[in-house]
């Protein structure tokens, strides 16, 4: 019997898992809701890992789609060079963020081309792919067939006026693009043309019963909001789905010369290639009956796993493996409902990394926070309560006292224990479990409580005294904390790994796994010295960042919607020739500071009277963080004159002033030779003098660098003398 028992287990052991998390677009930097379901998988992952399992986790960037070619347009870059800029930059901040994937790539890749090919033509091969003419919106304008979410206009059911053209978020209906009344282009809004275009579509209705009868056999484990929309789906009845597209960027499609395949086809086909990429043995991993396949996910991507994918994998009948289980996470909003998600809002995994927060502090936080069951709140006041009276009043508390005492009362050697008085198996059985059932946050609470209890058993036995009074008390209690703090650090590795390393270090031991639960440290071992853990998070400094997340908005105003986000990583660019934009839309002209006043109803913004020489203006600028008002009040400064005016709140403001900002410190730019008017120019290129917005602006990379401004490495100049920077700030103009 236990024989056989024993046998089981290896099997099991030696079961193959691979874990994907959701291919993050790669045409924006990632924003702190995508790093949730990344963050999920590499926590999943790693507790797979520390108990010895046999699995791979993959993640890599969706890189294809129209997205990718209106920004890559916007920057004034192909799409190639967009990919390539947004890869290295959700690379990076993933690993900034301890996000450890085995497999990483990229949806781009030859691997994905001739995988996407293939599994294309096997579902033409056996008859699942149907060619249709279709009519489609299309931009002349613009030249292009317009995606479903680059179309705006009034819903034909509710009549709200902001419907895209694949659901109104009014009435949450779904639409087709040709359905709107007065549709609308959302880049230039022209009014799009109806043209006809053949498009190759997957035959879903065809494919429904062998996906039917799939489901049944796997979704006991999914998240009930994966099974209702799963099913909502099926009830409905499966529609044959276009699979093209009339783009340029994108994997050609075999025999159909100008289209490409829509995004959503190869996106999740980038699971395999990008395990292909990696690992020559990936045949072993996906087409293995035995594999048991894990996908992270957002809610909105829930019918491409359960349905699409799937559909494409059966219909290709090459051996693939399906989905086993699914995890599915709920939105993480930002602050309260107060802004609009589509602007620019909200923190960015850049913005995170440079607020000098550790990673470990950020994950403790996104994932005691993870929306598992319902959407969640990103809110600064929230950050700072978890992270100082969790962390570290708990965790961070437990951990330095204990050691410190044992660094000081007993010279850093574990004592023994004349009694267990503790016992905590059947809270480590519970974390087990849920973290076996993926909940991820459930199981955090629980080590925390463990945490909290390890705490209490301190404070009773009071070793500070009883250290005098009853030295046996005290060894056994220190003996069973030394210990728990040990399986602490391996239970909260997948969450915080540079945490648990840091632990283990100080407890000098290493590298331990779920197995080392089990093992005791034994009395006489020595410990190394006792180190903070985690520094409390300052209320100032969270205030602080509050301000300018908010500052950031209400800075946009009202031209918010065309808003660009310039991130810090992308401000660390230097001028490329094709992304810095045109000099010449720019009216920049010299002005004297005249005056300066706080503005009556925002903290942060100054109101300016300035003199352009041949007229007096009003401007509006965030600079009471960085200036004095008397500081300011004369200067020669360079303001961009036609801009659109704004209304920044509740203030007019006529023009905008420029500065540079590098780690949170503002300098103006200045002429202080130049008279007032005096035009600014780049190798003398003549401005033109058009109204342009906000947006128009922030397409112009202007960089400071070295004390002075450049354009496209060309200084600028006032009467032939450069520009400088105030404060030698370094970094993108703004
Ligand atoms: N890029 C998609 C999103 O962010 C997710 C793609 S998942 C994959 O919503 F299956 F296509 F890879
Ligand atoms: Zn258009």
């Amino acid at each position: 019997m236990a024989k056989k028992a024993a046998k089981k287990t290896a099997k099991k052991n030696d079961e193959k898992i691979v874990v994907t998390s959701a291919l993050p677009y790669v045409n924006n930097v990632p924003h702190l809701g995508t790093l949730i379901c990344v963050l999920s998988a590499d926590v999943y992952t790693r507790y797979l890992k520390l108990r010895n399992k046999n699995v791979i986790s993959v993640l890599g960037t969706d890189e294809h789609g129209t997205t990718t070619e209106v920004k890559a347009q916007e920057l004034g870059i192909t799409p190639q060079e967009c990919v390539d800029r947004y890869f290295k930059i959700h690379k990076e901040l993933y690993e900034w963020f301890e996000c450890y994937f085995d497999c990483f790539g990229r949806t781009s890749s030859k691997e994905n081309h001739e995988i996407s090919k293939d599994i294309f033509v096997k579902l033409q091969k056996n008859g699942y792919i149907i060619e249709r003419e279709i009519e489609q919106l299309f931009c002349t304008a613009c030249n292009k067939f317009l995606a479903d979410r680059f179309i705006e206009g009034k819903c034909p059911h509710c009549k709200y006026e902001k419907a895209r053209g694949d659901q109104c978020d009014n009435c949450s209906k779904l639409l087709n693009p040709t359905d709107l009344l007065d549709a609308r282009c959302i880049v230039c809004h022209n009014k799009p043309i109806v043209k006809k275009s053949n498009h190759l579509f997957i035959d879903l209705p065809k494919l429904q019963p062998q996906l039917e009868s799939w489901i049944k056999t796997v979704e006991k484990t999914w998240s009930q909001n994966a099974k209702t929309t799963t099913h909502g789906w099926l009830k409905q009845g499966l529609k044959e789905r276009a699979i093209t597209r009339d783009l340029k960027w994108g994997i050609p499609v075999p025999g159909y010369p100008g289209k490409v395949f829509y995004s959503w086809f190869d996106a999740p086909i980038g699971y395999i290639s990008i395990t292909k990429e990696t690992r020559k043995d990936w045949q072993d991993w996906w087409k293995n009956k035995e594999t048991k396949l894990v996908q992270f996910m957002g809610k909105d991507n829930i019918p491409f796993h359960t349905i699409l994918f799937p559909a494409f994998l059966i219909g290709a009948d090459d051996g693939y493996i399906l989905v086993r289980e699914l995890s599915v996470n709920e939105y993480l909003n930002y602050e309260s409902g107060k802004f609009s998600k589509s602007l620019n809002q909200g923190v960015f995994c850049d913005d995170a990394k440079n607020t000098g927060i550790p990673a470990d502090v950020w994950r403790y936080y996104l994932l005691m926070n993870r929306p598992e069951e319902s959407d969640a709140l990103f809110t600064w006041d929230g950050f700072l309560e978890k992270t100082n009276n969790e962390l570290v009043a708990n965790l961070g508390n437990l951990v330095n006292r204990t050691l410190f005492f044992i660094n000081k009362y007993y010279d850093s050697v574990v004592p023994h224990a004349h009694e267990k008085n503790l016992s905590y198996d059947a809270e480590v059985k519970k974390i087990e479990t849920l973290l076996d059932a993926i909940k991820l946050k459930e199981a955090l609470k629980e080590i925390m409580l463990l945490s909290k209890k390890a705490n209490a058993y301190f404070q009773e036995h009071e070793p500070w005294k009883t250290i005098t009074s009853d030295k046996k008390r005290a060894d056994t209690a220190l003996f069973h904390l030394v210990n728990l703090i040990k399986d602490l650090s391996i239970l909260i590795h997948p969450y915080l790994p540079q945490t648990s390393a840091q632990i283990q270090q100080q407890l000098h031991l290493k590298a331990l796994s779920w197995n080392d639960l089990k093992k005791p440290v034994p009395a006489g071992h020595k410990i190394n010295t006792a180190a903070l853990l985690f520094k409390k998070l300052e209320e100032k400094q969270i205030q602080r960042f509050k301000e300018q997340f908010a500052g950031k908005k209400a800075a946009s105003g009202e031209n918010a919607a065309s808003l660009q986000k310039t991130t810090s990583v992308e401000k660390s660019y230097t001028a490329d020739k094709t992304g810095v934009g045109d000099f010449s839309i720019l009216d920049i002209k010299v002005a004297k500071v005249l005056s300066v006043s706080d503005h009556p109803n925002a903290e942060k913004l100054y109101v300016l009277q300035i003199d352009l020489g041949n007229e007096q203006r009003q401007i509006v600028a965030g600079l009471r963080e960085h200036y004095a008002a008397e500081d300011l009040t004369g200067k020669h400064i360079l303001v961009v004159t036609n801009l659109e005016p704004a209304k920044l709140r509740g203030e007019a403001s006529n023009g905008m002033l420029l500065a540079a900002e590098q780690n949170g410190t503002v300098g103006v730019l200045l002429a202080e030779h130049a008279a007032s008017g005096m035009q600014i120019t780049v190798n003398n290129i003549a401005p033109q003098t058009k109204q342009i917005k906000y947006a128009d602006f922030l397409q112009v990379k202007i960089i400071a660098q070295q004390g002075r401004a450049f354009w496209n490495t060309l200084a600028l100049t006032a009467g032939g003398k450069p520009v400088t920077v105030d404060k030698n700030v370094e970094g993108l103009v703004h």
